[in-house]
């Protein structure tokens, strides 16, 4: 480490270097990223804690950086799971494109830490970076789709 740095910016250099990792972060600039890494904080959840929860307003989007989760609704009165995410994938990020509550609760499936990017931030890069919203909008796109086909399906099969 070069002697001029402190911590906190080694910290810093660090989250930055993680987030250019994360492919849909990859068309951001130097300087969007340093800014972005600015607004982010790293969390360790244990296993079974819940990151983000449905129904709640939706403040922050994550990267995991360890570990992996699980994204569950509930279906009939049972926690069902849609999905499992994993190193370098990202969640929350429907809430900050639609302004609409959680869509499903996100649990550590082990050991798991994030990065959590804080909405206020993320907004600017947003507005300024119409490819990014286009990529993570497509992905959001097609995880409501398969919420949205569970859901049907659960009823039908309820209904039967
Ligand atoms: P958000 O709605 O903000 O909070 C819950 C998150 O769960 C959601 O954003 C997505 O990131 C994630 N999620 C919802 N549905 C799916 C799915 N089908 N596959 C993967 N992740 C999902």
């Amino acid at each position: 480490p070069r002697a001029e740095e402190t911590p906190i910016q080694e910290l810093r250099d660090t989250i930055s270097e993680r987030l250019s990792q994360v492919s849909i972060f990859a068309p951001l600039s130097d300087e969007e990223t340093a800014k972005l890494a600015r607004a982010t904080t790293t969390r360790v959840f244990a296993p079974g804690e819940a990151i983000v929860r449905i129904g709640a307003e939706g403040k922050s989007m994550f990267v995991i950086t360890r570990g992996s989760v699980r994204v569950q609704v509930m279906e009939n009165g049972y926690p069902r799971i849609v999905n499992t995410l994993g190193e370098n994938d990202f969640f929350g990020e429907m809430s900050l494109l639609t302004g609409e509550p959680r869509s499903a609760t996100v649990v550590a499936a082990e050991e798991t830490e994030v990065l959590r990017i804080n909405k206020s931030a993320l907004k600017p890069i947003f507005e300024g970076n119409p490819e990014l919203v286009r990529s993570v909008g497509e992905i959001a796109e097609e995880r409501k789709e398969k919420l949205r086909s569970m859901a049907e399906r659960a009823t039908e099969a309820h209904e039967a």
